[in-house]
């Protein structure tokens, strides 16, 4: 069992490698791919960079080159509901494209052909992750549901209003889920992700989203990718 762990920014990825003790550097589409071990598991770790294309190519390479059995990413994300807010977990049960709208030859958000507007993550290794939340980070709130993405850093209150009214039940906001989503339903390979809340994409989400990525992104991940996969 080979499992891929992506996060889009150093930031978020770099205490996961810090846990890899023999880990070799692969270059592939651009890319440093790490593959080695972390706590006995196959593991390949690797930034995709930010936005929905960076996303998508990554999970390709991953899964035709690297051929890794499961991906799932690490990262953080502005928090968009009520009550989701700077510090909590969201655990993804699905990915929707809020930048997506092909009507009115298409629903707005459906992507064209597939007959989809959202993309579901494998159960099981969901699971599996909010189980490793659990243990990894005790007492922080965990909320589990919709994500919304997009190629926007969701950076005003009204912008994130907005986004509100039109998905009252997208948890959370960030750049590259549903891309990796529908590439992982493309190849039948499952896909499970996990954000931290850094933000909560209104009008101090600038600010609020470096200093968060700076102190405490990285650090969740690890913690989390490491309960993940010490439990088998
Ligand atoms: N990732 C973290 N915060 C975000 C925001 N406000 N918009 C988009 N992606 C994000």
């Amino acid at each position: 069992m080979r499992t891929a762990i992506v996060s889009a920014m150093h930031e978020e990825l770099s205490a996961v490698l810090d846990l890899m003790p023999d880990e070799q550097r692969q270059e592939a589409a651009g890319r440093e791919f790490w593959v080695g071990h972390l706590h006995g598991q196959d593991v390949v770790a690797v930034l995709s960079r930010i936005g929905k294309v960076a996303a998508a190519t990554t999970a390709a390479v991953l899964i035709e080159r690297f051929r890794v059995d499961r991906i799932v990413f690490t990262g953080v994300a502005g928090g968009l509901a009520p009550g989701v807010n700077r510090g909590d977990v969201v655990v993804a049960e699905a990915f929707l494209q809020h930048d997506l709208d092909a009507s009115p030859i298409f629903p707005k958000y459906e992507v064209p052909l597939y007959g989809l507007e959202r993309f579901a993550t494998d159960a099981r290794l969901t699971a599996e992750l909010e189980a490793a939340v659990r243990r990894a980070l005790p007492g922080t709130r965990l909320h589990r549901g919709l994500v919304a993405s997009g190629d926007r850093f969701v950076s005003t209150t009204a912008e994130s209003l907005a986004l509100q009214a039109a998905l009252p039940d997208a948890l959370a906001v960030e750049m590259e889920g549903a891309a990796i989503a529908q590439a992982c339903h493309d190849f039948r390979v499952p896909f499970a992700a996990v954000r931290t809340v850094s933000d909560r994409a209104d009008d101090e989400a600038h600010g609020d989203f470096v200093s968060f990525i700076r102190e405490v992104a990285s650090r969740h991940s690890a913690a989390i990718v490491e309960a993940l996969l010490s439990a088998g």
